[in-house]
């Protein structure tokens, strides 16, 4: 059963290989709504409730902060209070075998000069942008509820994702739309911002794999193995485009890019220390940067329809926010 408001970066189309064959239930609502979280949990009796619900575009939290404290924050506490609440009332089995686990992001740690070390479970928080300190207090809370009433929490931090049905107001599609309809490239600041990058079908099995068989009340660092600079990244991705859609006039893509009006705090580079996930639960990433993104390219390339679908009046109006006003370097 998913549990999902469906706001703007949401689509139930996302889910349409698996709807049908009556095994899941997507439920449209809020998770600030506490009478029906608690309903839910009620009605459903789930073993587990894996929180994956947030606002995560750092662009948009420095535009409207408030909306990540309410999702972010508010939302992990009436998703983990009311969790609580139904967990504390099971079986001493079913109380022993249930499991909060909790979604979140490398960006708590902060940032890292190019020869530091990269972070690790033990890391101290940091965060620098809005979205990042909210997603650094939901993770408290969730620490928190586990060492107080002992709901058996997991934690997870994750690298930038990538891959299919990712909302293309992140770098990664963004860039993949701009290039196959021969648009500016914008590349904030010098370019050389440092990401890891995480194939999402990779984040996926690990976050099962936590579930699965990760020790109760601890965190684990998920990355893919895959640290590039910015502009590396958007120029495979023009070179990727100009091979898939050759000779439409606007090859070389790589000409398109522009160094544009930084990020206020724009943390200079993320890099994540997988192995205790890899040690403890054996699990490692599966996919190379270079043919997830040839993947990621070639289903952007044949998912025309869900592009148009998505790219709603709403989205437009953020696009020119974000970028109208920022000016070229
Ligand atoms: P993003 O996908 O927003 O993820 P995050 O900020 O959480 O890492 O951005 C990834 C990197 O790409 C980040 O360093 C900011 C940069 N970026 C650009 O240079 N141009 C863009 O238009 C966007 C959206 C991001």
């Amino acid at each position: 059963m998913n549990l999902d408001l469906l706001t703007y970066a949401g689509n139930a189309a996302n889910l349409s290989a698996i709807e049908g064959g009556g095994r899941h239930e997507l439920v449209r609502g809020d998770i600030c709504d506490a009478e029906l979280v608690a309903s839910l949990l009620r009605t459903r009796q789930p073993r587990a409730v894996v929180h994956f619900a947030a606002e995560s575009h750092v662009d948009r939290s420095i535009v409207s902060p408030g909306e990540f404290i309410r999702t972010n924050v508010q939302g992990t506490f009436v998703l983990i209070e009311e969790t609580r609440k139904y967990w504390s009332g099971l079986g001493d089995a079913e109380r022993a075998r249930f499991r909060f686990l909790h979604v979140s992001t490398d960006e708590v740690y902060g940032t890292l000069g190019p020869e530091d070390t990269a972070f690790c479970e033990t890391t101290a928080y940091a965060p620098n942008s809005p979205y990042a300190a909210s997603k650094a207090s939901s993770d408290h809370l969730v620490r928190a509820y586990h060492h107080t009433f002992g709901l058996p929490v997991l934690t997870t931090n994750c690298s930038n994702n990538y891959g299919p049905f990712q909302f293309p107001e992140k770098l990664i599609p963004l860039m993949i739309l701009n290039a196959l309809e021969g648009k500016p490239l914008p590349v904030y600041g010098d370019g050389k911002n440092v990401r890891d990058w995480l194939f999402v079908e990779d984040h996926c099995a690990a976050i099962r794999t936590v579930l699965e068989r990760g020790r109760v009340g601890e965190t684990y660092n998920i990355g893919g193995n895959s640290e590039r600079a910015n502009l590396e990244v958007v120029t495979a991705i023009c070179n990727l485009v100009d091979e898939v859609r050759p000779g439409t006039g606007v090859a070389p893509r790589r000409e398109l890019i522009r160094f544009v009006e930084d990020r206020p705090g724009h943390d200079r580079r993320y890099a994540i220390d997988a192995s205790k996930i890899m040690r403890e639960l054996d699990w490692r990433p599966a996919e190379q940067f270079e043919s997830g993104l040839r993947k990621t390219v070639r289903w952007y390339v044949d998912n025309v329809d869900w592009v148009n679908s998505v790219r709603t009046g709403a989205y437009r109006d953020w696009i020119t926010r974000n970028y109208a006003e920022r000016t070229a370097l």
